[in-house]
């Protein structure tokens, strides 16, 4: 059976750079605060009305594409990970189909959130193996700063979010040296609204009672957006931090081991490992539990704040263009977020 690599990586954050400081002109918030919680110095913001999780995700892409030597002729596939979509539907996958010039190929779009990227990653995985496809684009972008809460309320969702696109050309390879080993996902809807966004949406009040919309005097309709959600302002990201942090730092060490595990590795046999990027403290917490070294792992957070389903192929690629990653070492991506969804994979560079 064939190996799946990653023939090209390429990211792309926009040229806006926003500080801790900055934010402290709309919210109650402070630089040593959000450095003590979260690691992050400042992230990116996309230039408004012109960028969008679409135009980064596709100038990721681009780069990637080059670096792999291939071109959009030789596209077989794509998938893009997001959770700030241009459009409710269709998704970006397509919007990158056309910004591309990519044949009209299968576009998959992934909503898994900061797990969106591995999640990709896997199903790209199986499509290579079985022989399906050759060359698959794989994306993860996002554009959170147009629909974050920047007063008091939200910060603790405004602080940590940042803009940003990652992506990779995953390319069938014969090379049994090489490839991707293994890939690990798990989902938990149990507590499925503690870090969501689910206004507007479509579930009337469904799961939460509390949420129930006032009923509309027309039969049909009327319970997307209502005019009581507006003037709640109740269309932000909601994330209980102290909860999906416990979780975390349960779950990521957990399902590293069950990737190394299945490969009959251990933590020390890895060259880098490369934890999605949600909170630098977070990351240094699996990095003590696993007793990686220093040099086993890779952050950036510190500049571009959690970037969702981009942080990890934003963070691989800094690494390989640091030559902190090189052909054959064994690479662990790990990520946990809203569903909660988490998973790993386990790669031969
Ligand atoms: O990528 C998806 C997965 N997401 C995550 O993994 C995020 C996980 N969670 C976290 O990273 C952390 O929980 C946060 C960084 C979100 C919050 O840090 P924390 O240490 O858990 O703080 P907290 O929520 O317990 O809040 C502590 C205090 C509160 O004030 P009181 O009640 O003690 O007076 C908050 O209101 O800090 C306050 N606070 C802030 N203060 C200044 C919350 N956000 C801010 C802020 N600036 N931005």
């Amino acid at each position: 059976m064939n190996r799946t690599i990653i023939a090209g990586i390429g990211s792309y954050v926009p040229d806006n750079v926003v500080t801790n400081e900055e934010l402290t002109q709309f919210m109650d918030t402070s630089d040593q605060w959000i450095q003590e919680r979260t690691g992050i110095k400042e992230r990116r913001y996309a230039r408004r009305f012109e960028e969008t999780t679409a135009t980064i995700g596709a100038a990721a892409a681009r780069v990637a594409m080059e670096r792999a030597g291939v071109t959009a002729a030789d596209i077989d596939f794509v998938i893009f990970a997001t959770l700030s979509p241009d459009y409710f539907f269709p998704g970006c996958g397509v919007l990158v189909q056309r910004l591309l010039g990519l044949k009209d190929v299968g576009a998959l779009d992934v909503r898994n959130q900061c797990s969106g990227f591995l999640y990709g990653l896997s199903v790209a995985d199986q499509f290579i193996k079985t022989g399906m496809y050759r060359n698959i684009l794989l994306i993860g972008a996002e554009v959170h700063s147009y629909a974050m809460d920047f007063s008091t309320r939200g910060r603790n969702v405004s602080v940590i979010f940042g803009d940003g696109a990652g992506a990779v050309i995953l390319q069938s390879s014969q090379d049994k040296e090489r490839g991707i080993l293994s890939t690990h996902l798990h989902s938990d809807g149990s507590e499925a609204e503690v870090l969501s966004m689910p206004n507007p949406g479509f579930h009337s009040g469904v799961h939460r009672p509390e949420w129930k919309p006032p009923v509309p005097e027309q039969k049909y309709g009327g319970v997307f957006i209502t005019q009581d959600l507006l003037d709640k302002e109740d269309f932000y990201p909601y994330m209980d931090g102290q909860a999906v942090f416990k979780k975390a730092v349960i779950k990521l060490p957990e399902v590293i081991q069950e990737a190394l595990g299945a490969n009959n590795y251990t933590p020390a046999d890895l060259q880098l490992m490369i934890p999605h990027q949600a909170n630098l403290r977070i990351a240094q917490f699996v990095q003590q539990t696993l007793k990686l070294r220093d040099d086993q792992v890779f952050n950036n957070i510190q500049k571009y704040g959690n970037t969702t389903a981009a942080s990890i192929p934003l963070a691989l690629c800094e690494a390989w263009e640091n030559g902190r990653v090189k052909e054959k070492d064994l690479v662990c991506l790990a990520a946990f977020g809203s569903g909660f969804t988490w998973g790993s994979a386990l790669l031969k560079w």
